[in-house]
C-alpha cells in the first residue's frame, strides 16, 4: 500500500482521508482480531503469556505479555503469579509494535525472555490494525496510539506485571517503526530516559514538536534496521528519519563519536521488506526480534545471528543514505507494510 502511495501520490493522499477500513466477509481486520480468544497460554521458553484488552483514553488496547510466571500479579490471574501489587523487579521489557495487519501481534516473536527482557506486543487500536491509523506515511492517529503506548506502559502494565520501569525498551515494525518515529519517539519517548527503540524497515523523521529534545537525544539508543530491497517509499523516509535524528543530537550538543554510540544503521540484509533473514517477513523479524539485546541493550556487541556483517551497529554520520535496491515484498500472511 505504501509503494502504491509513492506512485500515485496526490490522488491516493486526497482520498486516504475518506478512506473505509478494509473489509474480509464484512469485518475489518480488528474485528477479526478481535474473534482470537485471549487469555493465558505459555510462551516457546516457558514463560507465561497473558493476552488482554484495556481501555485507555477510550481506545481498546489489546496487549500481550510474556515473562516467568512470578513476575505476574494477582490481577493478571496469571497461575502462579507471586508480585505484590506495587512491586517492580530487576527485569525490563520490550515493547513490540507490529506492522500494518498486525502479523508480528499474533506471531510475538519476542515473546521468549531475552538478557532480562520481558516480550510486550500490542495491538494496534484502528480498523485496520494499522498502527497511526491513515495509511502509507499518512498516520493521522499517531498523536493518540503513541499517547496509547505511553499510558500503556506507564499506567496499566504496572498492574499486571513486576518490571523494572526505567527499562522500557521498545522495537518498531514497519508502519509500527512509522508511528513510533513519527510520534512516539519526539512526544512520548521523554518518559523512558536510558532505553532505546529498535526501528525496523521502517522509519520517518518526527512528525510533531519534538519534546525535551536534547535529553531524549542524549540517552535514547536508537537503531535503524532495514534491508536492500526496502519499500521504495521507506527507502525516501527512513533516510529522512535519520536525518532529522542526528540533526537533533548535534543541535544537542553530542559529538560524532557520541552520535555514533547512540544512533545507528544497517541495511546488509539483501532481502526485501523486512526480510532480515533474506527469506520472508515472519522469519526476518524473528531473526531480528532474537539479536534485539545484542543491538539495543548496553554493551550490545552488534553481531545478529544470520546477520552477514560483523556488526550492524553502524554510526549514523556519515551513513545517512543507505545504498539501496530495488523494491521487493517478501511473503507474509496478514501484514500489507
Ligand atoms: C532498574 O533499572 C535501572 C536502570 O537500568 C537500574 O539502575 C536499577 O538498578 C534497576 N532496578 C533493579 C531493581 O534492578
Amino acid at each position: 500500500m505504501i509503494g502504491v502511495q509513492s506512485i500515485v501520490g496526490v490522488t491516493l493522499l486526497l482520498s486516504s482521508a475518506f478512506a473505509a477500513p478494509q473489509r474480509q466477509n464484512g469485518q475489518t481486520a480488528q474485528q477479526r482480531a478481535m474473534k482470537i480468544p485471549q487469555g493465558v497460554s505459555a510462551a516457546t521458553d516457558g514463560s507465561m503469556i497473558l493476552d488482554t484488552t484495556v481501555n485507555i483514553n477510550g481506545l481498546p488496547i489489546r496487549y500481550k505479555v510474556s515473562g516467568p510466571a512470578a513476575m505476574f500479579k494477582a490481577a493478571s490471574q496469571v497461575p502462579g503469579a507471586q508480585a505484590g501489587p506495587d512491586a517492580q523487579s530487576a527485569m525490563g521489557v520490550n515493547v513490540l509494535l507490529h506492522g500494518d495487519g498486525g502479523q508480528s501481534f499474533f506471531d510475538f516473536p519476542n515473546q521468549a525472555v531475552q538478557k532480562n527482557l520481558m516480550g510486550v506486543a500490542v495491538l494496534a487500536p484502528d480498523p485496520n490494525l494499522f498502527w497511526g491509523g491513515g495509511q502509507g506515511l499518512q498516520r493521522t492517529d499517531g498523536v493518540a496510539h503513541a499517547q496509547a503506548v505511553n499510558d500503556l506502559m506507564k499506567n496499566e502494565l504496572p498492574k499486571v506485571m513486576a518490571f523494572n520501569q526505567s527499562q522500557v525498551y521498545f522495537m518498531g515494525v514497519s508502519g509500527g517503526s512509522l508511528m513510533m518515529s513519527g510520534f512516539f519517539l519526539p512526544a512520548q519517548m521523554k518518559n523512558f530516559p536510558g532505553t532505546g527503540i529498535l526501528l525496523s524497515c521502517g522509519g520517518m523523521a518526527p512528525q510533531v514538536p519534538f519534546q525535551d529534545a536534547d535529553n531524549v537525544m542524549r540517552n535514547t539508543k536508537i537503531h535503524y534496521q532495514t534491508t536492500v530491497n526496502e519499500l521504495t517509499s521507506l527507502q525516501g523516509s527512513i533516510p529522512q528519519a535519520i536525518a532529522s535524528n542526528e540533526k537533533l543530537a548535534m543541535t544537542a550538543g553530542l559529538t560524532p563519536q557520541q552520535i555514533g554510540a547512540m544512533q545507528t544503521v544497517d541495511n546488509t540484509p539483501a532481502g526485501g521488506h523486512c526480510a532480515f533473514d533474506e527469506q520472508s517477513f515472519v522469519s526476518g523479524v524473528q531473526l531480528l526480534a532474537n539479536g534485539y539485546s545484542n543491538i539495543m541493550q548496553p554493551g550490545a556487541s552488534g553481531q545478529v545471528q544470520g546477520i552477514n556483517a560483523p556488526t550492524v551497529l553502524t554510526t549514523v554520520v556519515g551513513n545517512e543514505n543507505p545504498t539501496f535496491g530495488p523494491e521487493a515484498r517478501q511473503k507474509r500472511s496478514v501484514e500489507t507494510l
